[in-house]
């Protein structure tokens, strides 16, 4: 390994994840592995810009792999955007003897990490967010944890639609991806699922619906994914009125982020702490830690990002220029990939449904 790096830091940065905490411990116990310092910022770029820096040692990260949320809290920093901001940043690296950083957080996050790298400190991102919702990775830590936490609140709110011959529509979170809608209402039996991604027939819905109420099926789950903006409240009262099913909302908000991280979020944050560290010390920078099935590599951030917004569809003119035919070809054959196994999911999700 071509060690040159003596002191790195680490920082989480966006909405917290379950197993941020497991990232931070790795991180801190592999650079140790190689007599590499870690120096913690706490509140993510927040943090960076105002040095709030403690060197961390073994104990700082021991008895918080279990642990939900982040120990070095987050934040979302506007002033990191400007000049004077970055300025700063580099600034703290400079002064704490940063030689290296590892990014934890989401797409912005990794922006965040892009724009350090260009300013001479090489930064490695690790995908962090419950949404899983960055196109390059086929896993995102915090995403099984919530997955878990929201089927056990769904079955509950089974429990009692059953009790009461009633319907609940669920807005889960997810912020524009409808992976975690998804995935629960395949897991909690939902009688449809509504994402943003794909298209819905509403009216199908209440033939559905009713089909089952003369079959006397007594409980209907509608999982309506965050990004279908308000909608998931309109449709409560449609399914009362259509069906003359009571019909209640419930928003699964806030409390499916928080939580001890399941067995898959701290082995993959684990993993991938310690190749976010190796990649460093291999002296790579500018690169986001994916994971594709079992396997861990690396994607540069640019590129990682610019497939982001090819698979959201938010490329603007002139934003693939730098790429060859070939390579945009492989990135759009990526993302098409991507999006016909989630169409195929969620098909097979509403096949099972009634
Ligand atoms: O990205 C994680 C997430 O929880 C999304 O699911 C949600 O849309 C968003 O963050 C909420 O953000 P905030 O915590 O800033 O309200």
């Amino acid at each position: 390994m071509a060690q040159q790096i003596r002191r790195i830091g680490v920082l989480t940065s966006g909405g917290d994840a379950p197993g941020m905490n497991a990232a931070v411990r790795a991180v801190v116990r592999q650079a140790k592995e190689h007599d590499v310092e870690v120096v913690a910022v706490y509140e993510g770029y927040k943090g960076l810009i105002e040095g709030n820096t403690k060197l961390f040692g073994m104990r700082d990260v021991s008895n918080i792999i279990n642990k939900g949320g982040t120990i070095l809290y987050s934040a979302r920093s506007k002033e990191f955007k400007t000049e004077e901001g970055m300025i700063k940043a580099v600034e703290t690296c400079l002064r704490n003897g940063i030689e290296g950083m590892v990014c934890i957080g989401g797409d912005g996050t990794f922006r965040g990490a892009t724009d350090l790298t260009r300013r001479g400190i090489p930064c490695i991102g690790i995908p962090a967010t419950i949404d899983n919702d960055i196109a390059s990775t086929e896993y995102t830590i915090g995403y099984d944890t919530a997955m878990n936490t929201a089927i056990q609140m769904v079955d509950n709110l089974r429990d009692t639609c059953e009790s009461h011959f009633r319907c609940n529509v669920v807005e889960i979170m997810g912020r524009h991806s409808g992976y975690i809608a998804v995935n629960v209402g395949l897991a909690t039996g939902a009688a449809q699922i509504v994402v943003g991604e794909l298209p819905f027939d509403e009216e199908r819905m209440y033939e559905e619906i009713l089909i089952g109420k003369s079959r006397k099926k007594r409980h209907y789950i509608i999982m309506v994914a965050e990004g279908v903006k308000g909608y998931a409240e309109e449709l409560t009262q449609k399914i009362e009125e259509r069906t003359g099913i009571e019909t209640r909302f419930t928003r699964l908000g806030h409390v499916v982020r928080g939580g001890s991280p399941t067995l898959r979020d701290r082995v993959a944050a684990s993993r991938m702490g310690i190749a976010a560290v190796d990649y460093l010390l291999e002296g790579k920078s500018n690169m986001v830690v994916c994971m594709h099935g079992e396997n861990i590599s690396s994607m540069d951030i640019e590129y990682a990002l610019m497939l982001d917004k090819m698979y959201k569809n938010k490329l603007k003119d002139g934003d693939l220029k730098k790429y060859n035919e070939e390579e945009v070809a492989r990135m759009r054959a990526y993302c098409d990939k991507k999006a016909a196994a989630f169409k195929k999911l969620y098909n097979q999700a509403l096949d099972i449904s009634q």
